[in-house]
Parts: structure tokens; sequence; C-alpha cells
């Protein structure tokens, strides 16, 4: 996608672009045979996302920290459409004990699984470290979804093998990818508090969730399994992710607001590769604007993304099992 793509809407190959919204993304398409968990889908972009998801008839489960505020959201989607079917289960990514216990409730619901959204996410915070001695926004926005990903994934495979339906796992990550550390991950010094820097820290994790993504395709691909991975950068909106930033992001908004789009715009990409039948088989790829585009040279690393699935898996169990 050009610049003037971009900025002025035109459609890209998909048909749709910047300006296109997730009910335009994905009219006539009919959900009502999936499943999907979105996480933070009490807010922002998720909230349309799972919005727009059951308007197309999925049953939605809603992974939220915030359970008021996900009833809220519930209420708000079931105001637009009565029918729509959602479900609220408590979720805190940054705490491997609440990602255990959010796993074995799903599984205690025997639903099928059909797509996951890994949309949750936090911006631009001070240095913090989660409950299992992680950095915070690594934390939250990749290593909490690497977990929930994981023990996910039988269900999510049992589900394809039966049904027969494609699978997909989208991963949100951000354009913000491309500004991280040097090395692109910090492998020996993530906690570091001294050369911390609260952007680098959440380009890293944005590059995560794209390493991520690429490298369970490649093992799903390897096996067999019929589920797609992608990630996505839904574009610049204003959303409580701000909140670290708010003041920078109003006055940036100013210099830059031809760039920013609404809310119904942001979540049209995420909508996009986890319904729209074009991208049946896709996987492994990365979308802005509904159109797949090359991310960063990091982003496309094999060998950084092997190393960071051996790294994840390592700060998991240690996490684990202390
Ligand atoms: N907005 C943008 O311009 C933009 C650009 C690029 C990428 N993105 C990505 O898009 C995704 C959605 O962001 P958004 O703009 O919609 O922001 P948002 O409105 O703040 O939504 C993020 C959601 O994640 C939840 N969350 C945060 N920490 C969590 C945790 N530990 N456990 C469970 N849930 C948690 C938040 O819940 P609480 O309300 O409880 O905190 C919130 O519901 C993020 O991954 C973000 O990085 C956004």
């Amino acid at each position: 996608m050009s610049l003037f793509s971009l900025v002025t809407g035109r459609p890209g190959p998909s048909g749709f672009g910047s300006a296109s919204t997730a009910e335009q993304v994905t009219e006539g398409i009919d959900a009502t045979n999936l499943t999907a968990v979105i996480t933070g889908g009490a807010s922002g972009i998720g909230l349309e996302t799972a919005r727009v998801l059951a308007l197309r008839g999925a049953h939605i489960i809603i992974a939220a920290r915030n359970t008021e505020a996900a009833n809220e959201a519930k209420q708000l989607i079931l105001n637009d459409n009565e029918t729509a079917r959602v479900d609220i289960l408590k979720l805190d990514l940054c705490s491997m004990k609440s990602i255990r216990a959010f796993a074995d409730s799903f599984n205690a619901l025997d639903l099928p699984l059909n797509i996951l959204i890994n949309n949750a996410g936090i911006m631009f915070c001070p240095y913090k470290l989660s409950e299992d001695g992680i950095e915070m926004q690594f934390a939250t926005n990749h290593l909490g979804h690497f977990l929930l990903t994981d023990l996910l994934l039988d269900k999510m495979k049992n589900t394809a093998r039966v049904t027969g339906i494609e699978g997909r796992i989208v991963n949100l990550s951000s354009i913000a990818h491309l500004h991280t550390y040097e090395g692109g991950v910090r492998f020996d010094n993530i906690n570091d508090e001294i050369s911390y820097s609260d952007k680098r820290a959440y380009g890293q994790s944005k590059l995560a969730n794209i390493l991520h993504a690429n490298e369970l395709s490649r093992r799903l691909q390897k096996e067999g399994a019929k589920i797609t991975v992608n990630s996505v950068h839904p574009g610049l909106i204003m959303t409580n992710l701000m909140r670290h930033s708010a003041l920078m992001m109003r006055i940036l908004k100013v210099f830059t607001y031809i760039f920013w789009k609404n809310v119904p715009q942001g979540a049209a990409t995420t909508c996009y590769v986890a319904l729209h039948p074009s991208l049946k088989g896709a996987t492994g790829k990365y979308f802005l604007d509904c159109n797949e585009i090359a991310p960063s040279a990091f982003a496309r690393d094999e060998v950084l993304a092997k190393k960071l699935w051996d790294f994840s898996n390592k700060l998991v169990k240690s996490a684990l099992n202390s």
C-alpha cells in the first residue's frame, strides 16, 4: 500500500483499503458456525472486532482482565444485535496463572475454537515487571499471547480436524515493530531497567507478535494442521492504548491527522484476516489496511523467530515452575 492509498483510502489489490470498515470487509460473510476468542475485546479495536464478528453470527468469547468493562461491552454489542452470542471469561495476560485458569475455564465450556484474536495490548508504559518477573510490555503483548495460544492450540487443531473448517489465529502487531532495540529482541537483558525505553520495548513486543505468528505458521504447516496464523497492523486509532502517552498522541494527531482512522476502520484488517474467504490458506503474512505487505527484515528473519520461540518457551517454563 502506498502513502497515497493510506491517505485517500483508495482500495488495494484486496478491494479494501484504509477507509474500509470492519462491517464492509465482512459484508455477506456467514460466521454462524464459528467460535472466536478475542483478547482485550472489552474496548477499542477488540470491542469493534467482537461486535462485527458477532454481527456475522460468530460466538464470541471476550477474554478480559476487567470483567466489569467486558460486561458493559457485551451489553453494547447486544444493544446493537440482540441475538449476538457473547460470553466473557477473565484473562490477565501479565499473569501466567491467570492465562492457565482462562484456558482451563474455556476448555471446560467444551466449545469448538475456530478463531483466536490476540488483540490485547499495552503501550509505552513505564518500566515494570509482571507478576512472573518479566518486563511488562513483553510479558503482556507477546509472552502472555504466546502461552495462551499454546494452551488453546490443541482445541483449535481438534476443531479444524473435526469440522474441516480452517482455523485462524490473528496477532495484533503494529508498524511500531520497526522501532525496536538493537538486534530486534534483547534476549540477554530482557528485564534491564537502566537501558529500558518505553518506545523500543513496545516495538520489541510488536516485533515479537509477528515473529511468533510466522514461527507458529511454519510449525503448523509442517504438521499439516489446518490453521493459519497471520499478523496485522490496524492503523493509527485513538484508543485507551494511548493512556501512557495521551498528550504526546494528541499533539501528534494534530500534525498527522490524515493518517488516523476511526475504530470501525481500525478493526477492519483484523476482521478481514479473521473471516474473509479470499484469505483461505494464507498464512505467515503481515497485513495493513486489509492488504498484505512486507514487515521489517527482523520480522522476516526465521532464525530470530526460532530463537524467540525457544526463549519464550524457556521463560514460560521457568515462570510456571517457580
Ligand atoms: N490504537 C492504535 O493506534 C494501534 C496501532 C497499532 C497497533 N495497535 C494494537 O492493537 C491492539 C488493540 O489496541 P487498542 O488500540 O484497541 O487499545 P485498547 O482500547 O487499550 O485495547 C487494549 C485492550 O487490551 C486489554 N489489556 C491490556 N492489558 C491486558 C492484560 N494484562 N490482560 C488482558 N487484557 C489486557 C485492555 O484492557 P484494560 O482496559 O483492562 O487495560 C484493553 O481492553 C493492541 O495490541 C495494540 O498494540 C493499536
